[in-house]
């Protein structure tokens, strides 16, 4: 299968700031670090159900080398000024599953400082594009009974399951994914 040939994209977040969507990479390893260090202990547990302190070298080459196909990672970054680089606000990433090619795990963060801006929104549903062009057709994901934002986020791209309890006030949602929407065909105004 070819790898997802997602194209980058700027897109406006709720306060007018453009951000930038793209395809993960190797280059992406000091971003990454530098979103991970930003992020609260209590987006670390809603992200990884522990306190995570570091990802690992191991980690860090995993999660800047998707291959298109079998895992998938967007970044979003913002231009800002005064910085020489840009700021990485947030990543979305899903891995296929190997005993169900149609089916992949799901995962979202956003820094703690730009939530509400809807990083997550422009994250998940370019991700669900990316997802859908490869062939992953539902999305399973891992998270706390009360994370009522990522069901929110969720939900915008796909049909949700019922909850699956898995342990310790987790729980499991399949989200079975819409098609991307077809671009509105042009109307012609001229008189037929
Ligand atoms: C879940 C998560 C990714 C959401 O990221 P986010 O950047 O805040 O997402 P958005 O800004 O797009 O949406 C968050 C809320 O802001 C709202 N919002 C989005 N754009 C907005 C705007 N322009 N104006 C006002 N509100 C807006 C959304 O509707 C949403 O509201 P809701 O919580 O009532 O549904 C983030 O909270 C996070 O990283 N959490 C920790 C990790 C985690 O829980 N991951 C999920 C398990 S893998």
């Amino acid at each position: 299968m070819s790898p997802c040939a997602f194209r980058a994209r700027d897109v406006i977040l709720g306060d007018g700031t453009i951000g930038h969507i793209r395809l993960l990479a190797p280059a992406d390893r000091e971003a990454l670090i530098e979103g991970f260090d930003s992020l609260s202990p209590e987006s670390r547990i809603r992200r990884f159900f522990y306190e995570k302190k570091a990802l690992s070298d191991q980690e860090l080459y995993a999660l800047t080398h998707p291959d298109g196909v079998s895992h998938i990672a967007l970044g979003l970054e913002v231009v800002l000024e005064g910085r020489p680089t840009p700021l990485p606000i947030g990543v979305a990433r899903c891995f296929r599953s190997d005993d169900d090619p149609e089916q992949a795990e799901v995962a979202l963060i956003t820094r703690d400082d730009w939530r509400g801006a809807g990083a997550g929104t422009v994250l998940i549903q370019a991700l669900a594009e990316a997802a859908w062009e490869v062939g992953i057709r539902r999305w399973y994901g891992a998270l706390f009974c009360d994370n009522q934002t990522i069901r929110n986020l969720l939900s915008r791209v796909g049909d949700l399951s019922d909850d699956r309890a898995i342990g310790s006030g987790v729980v499991e949602v399949l989200c079975d994914l819409y098609p991307p929407a077809q671009p509105v065909p042009a109307v012609s105004t001229e008189a037929e």
